[in-house]
């Protein structure tokens, strides 16, 4: 797994929901009852920019068309069938730190 460093994220004392790149990547950092949580920013319904949506119970909700994604699993929520990639988080030294696997770690992981 491979970490970025955000340094754009340098105030954690607020809730947020920002979009920010992380290597090839376009993810939706939620800080989020004092947790930070980075998502996939593209709702899986039609495209949406999560990043301009907002929470409720710990569900990141699409403004779209108000689907909504457990901000822990990924998973959405009843009867839509479908989720959104989630991403470790980890604070170093004040500095948010996103990990993202490779296509081929991900398979690796998935043939253990
Ligand atoms: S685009 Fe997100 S719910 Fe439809």
């Amino acid at each position: 797994m491979r970490w970025y460093k955000i340094p754009e994220i340098q105030n954690f004392d607020k809730p947020f929901i920002k979009r920010i790149k992380a290597g090839n990547k376009t993810i939706c950092l939620v800080n989020y009852e004092g947790e930070l949580f980075a998502v996939s920013a593209r709702c899986p319904h039609a495209g949406g920019d999560l990043s301009i949506g907002w929470c409720n119970n710990a569900k990141l909700i699409c403004p779209f068309h108000r689907y909504s994604y457990d901000l822990r699993t990924g998973k959405g929520s009843e009867g839509q069938n479908d989720y959104i990639n989630t991403y470790p988080v980890e604070i170093r030294d004040n500095t948010v730190y996103i990990g993202i696997q490779s296509f081929w770690e991900k398979i690796k992981e998935a043939f253990k």
